[in-house]
């Protein structure tokens, strides 16, 4: 199987045509793309910005670097990928000695890669070490949290990243478990969630533990403050007519770019409402289906 194959069965790109018609990639342009993941929305750009298009991509997951370098070789003469936090846009950018660009993307959350193969954690699926990070540079994990920060502490990051209901009686639970035992795994995790809700708050639609590990794993990441960071410092990059993608997964997120966009006197935003995957993109990709994509275009001066 090739490498092409082998990356496109891992991620499907979501709401790829819809955000490649509002980034418009002509030849010569200069994109960014703040999350690389397996490189499906860059090869994209690469492909409609021949012959002279630029990608500067970040990607702060040297796995998944790893895997969109092979599949983006035909392209590695227009591509230049940082392994960076996007939030440090203005740093990496002025590293590379750019000063505008022409589009940028943002598709945050996690690629299939870490939800399916990744070994980290981050689904209550499999028994993995809870580690949750995206970035294996980082010091803080998922571990580190469960064992560190006090119970209110534990409730907030619950109620806050997950919008979990029961945040309070899960962090007591936790702090009880790990008087007498580290929690180390997703299923002594998985367990103590579902023992401290009563079966009837058990939500219907989701797995019990599903907030509280969107949770952790939002913290463990610091993905909200990145995501402000990033829709903060990208817009001076931005030409005049240039446009900022984001495709957001879960209300938290959105509600920041929908704001950011909002109040940014220097923007003007496309999409009066959000653009969300058509039917037919959510049959062929189930995880689509909570994708959110909002655009905003830069003022002229
Ligand atoms: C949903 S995937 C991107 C998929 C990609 N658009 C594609 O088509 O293959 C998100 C990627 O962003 C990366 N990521 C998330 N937050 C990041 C951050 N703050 N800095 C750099 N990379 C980040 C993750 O490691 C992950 O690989």
């Amino acid at each position: 199987m090739s490498a092409r194959l082998d990356v496109d069965h891992i991620h499907t790109s979501v709401l790829l045509a819809e955000t490649l018609d509002f980034i418009n990639p002509t030849s010569g342009g200069v994109y960014v793309d703040g999350t690389l993941g397996l490189g499906g929305h860059s090869e994209s750009i690469l492909d409609r910005s021949g012959p002279d298009g630029k990608v500067i991509a970040f990607e702060w997951d040297e796995s998944a670097i790893e895997k969109a370098r092979a599949r983006l070789l035909p392209y590695k003469n227009r591509l230049q990928i940082i392994r960076r936090n996007f939030a440090e846009i203005s740093e990496g950018l002025e590293d590379a000695k750019v000063t505008e660009i022409d589009g940028l993307l943002i598709d945050v959350g996690l690629s299939s890669l870490q939800l399916d193969v990744g070994e980290r954690g981050f689904s209550f699926q499999r028994d993995e070490i809870l580690d949750m990070r995206m970035d294996n540079r980082q010091a803080i994990t998922a571990q580190f949290i469960l064992a560190t920060c006090s119970q209110t502490e534990l409730a907030d990051i619950f109620f806050y990243y997950g919008e979990e209901r029961q945040a309070r009686p899960i962090a007591s639970a936790i702090v009880e478990y790990r008087a007498d035992k580290a929690i180390e795994t997703t299923k002594q995790l998985v367990s103590i969630i579902t023992r401290a809700v009563p079966k009837r708050y058990h939500p219907k639609k989701i797995h019990a533990a599903t907030k509280v590990f969107q949770a952790l794993r939002i913290a463990v990441n610091t993905e909200l403050e990145n995501l402000a960071k990033i829709l903060e410092d990208g817009v001076r990059f931005l030409k005049p007519g240039a446009r900022f993608c984001v495709i957001s997964f879960h209300s938290l997120e959105d509600r920041i770019v929908k704001a950011k966009f909002k109040n940014n006197e220097e923007l003007e935003l496309l999409t009066a409402k959000a653009v969300m995957p058509s039917p037919e993109e959510i049959a062929v990709n189930k995880r689509s289906r909570s994708a959110r994509l909002r655009v905003a275009q830069k003022k002229d001066k």
